[in-house]
């Protein structure tokens, strides 16, 4: 079922792919033409480096100058899954793929058809298959809605997490995570059993970028996303003449009113919400809202606080 995929990876065509997080815009990670026709794609800034995904913890020595204990320990706690590994990249690395650091990232997904096509093609980089500045793609719908409707697939439906990795530098001490997901620091911390820090997500704009990545606009729909103010009431729009700029779509994690074609209530399940977001945010690009209004959540409960960051995270990117 794969082969017609894997016959355009191995000639060098660009092919999108589900991952337990987000689909990815994969391209051979060793054919540098390949990897060019990713960023124009994308229309992605060559200082933006991509990620390698791999089919195994073994092949992370081709990339990697020094595959380390603690990366290794990682490895072994959270491979095939959504954290991916910033380490010292080996020399023949295409400069192309890291945007020309000396550092390299890795990840090992764990959705059954990415390994497969892995397997077929060799090691792919892959970024989330949408075009820059987009929200990532979380369905087959999202890609063609990016790339067009003759943009080849690779179809699993919806993707089960909805974000996208954690990415955790290793390449320098103390470690930081550079972008919060589903895999969350204590997790990270009690498989090291070492602190690592949370790098604040580039807004400290003095502090060079550790991760290129950050600084740009994200993740973000045409209508613009804005936090609840305390004690705001979703609005309406059945019954409120006073909708101030036109209509807005409400995001709520608790359920405070009954649901409404504008209110989504998440009820506290954040892993849904998480799974939910981008196409939320597509939703109300389609359906012409002006604004996409969170309700704050920094009472999450401790079983919810990694996904919840993510979340905070992500949303916080697409408020700019
Ligand atoms: O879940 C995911 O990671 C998805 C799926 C498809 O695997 N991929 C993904 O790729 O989100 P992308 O390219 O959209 O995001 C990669 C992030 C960017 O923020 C990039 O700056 C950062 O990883 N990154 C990549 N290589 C890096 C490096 N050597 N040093 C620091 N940050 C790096
Ligand atoms: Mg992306």
């Amino acid at each position: 079922m794969l082969d017609r995929f894997i016959h355009i990876l191995k000639t060098g065509g660009v092919v999108a792919f589900p991952t337990e997080t987000v689909y990815g815009l994969g391209a051979d990670a060793r054919n540098p033409d390949a990897v060019r026709r990713v960023f124009e794609l994308k229309g992605r800034p060559a200082d933006n480096p991509l990620i390698v995904h791999l089919n195994s913890a073994r092949m992370a020595g081709n990339f990697a100058a020094e595959v380390t204990d603690d990366a290794r320990a990682l490895m072994r706690a959270f491979w095939p899954g959504p954290l991916t590994l910033i380490l010292p990249k080996r020399p023949e690395v295409l400069d192309l793929v890291t945007g020309g650091l000396d550092t390299v990232a890795l990840r090992w997904p764990a959705h059954p058809l990415a390994q497969q096509l892995i397997s077929g093609a060799g090691p792919l980089v892959a970024p989330s298959a949408n075009k820059s500045g987009r929200p990532s793609p979380t369905r087959p719908e999202h890609v063609r809605e990016d790339f067009g409707g003759e943009f080849p697939v690779v179809e699993a439906g919806e993707t089960r997490i909805g974000l996208e990795s954690t990415v955790l530098d290793l390449s320098r001490e103390p470690y930081a995570i550079l972008r919060p997901g589903y895999i969350g620091k204590e997790q990270i911390e009690k498989a090291l059993d070492k602190e690592i820090r949370l790098e604040s997500s580039g807004e400290d704009s003095s502090a060079p970028a550790r991760s290129p990545g950050t600084k740009y606009s994200h993740y973000a729909p045409k209508a613009s996303v804005r936090w609840m103010e305390p004690g705001e009431k979703p609005a309406d729009p059945r019954t409120d003449e006073d909708q101030p700029g036109g209509s807005t779509l409400y995001l709520l994690h608790a359920e405070e009113v009954p649901e409404r074609q504008n209110v989504v209530s998440y009820s506290g399940d954040y892993d849904r919400m998480a799974r939910e977001l981008y196409d939320r945010f597509r939703q109300a690009d389609h359906e012409g809202y002006d604004e996409v209004a969170v309700r704050p959540f920094p009472d999450a409960p401790r079983k919810s606080k990694p996904v919840a960051e993510a979340l905070h995270n992500r949303i916080s990117k697409a408020i700019g």
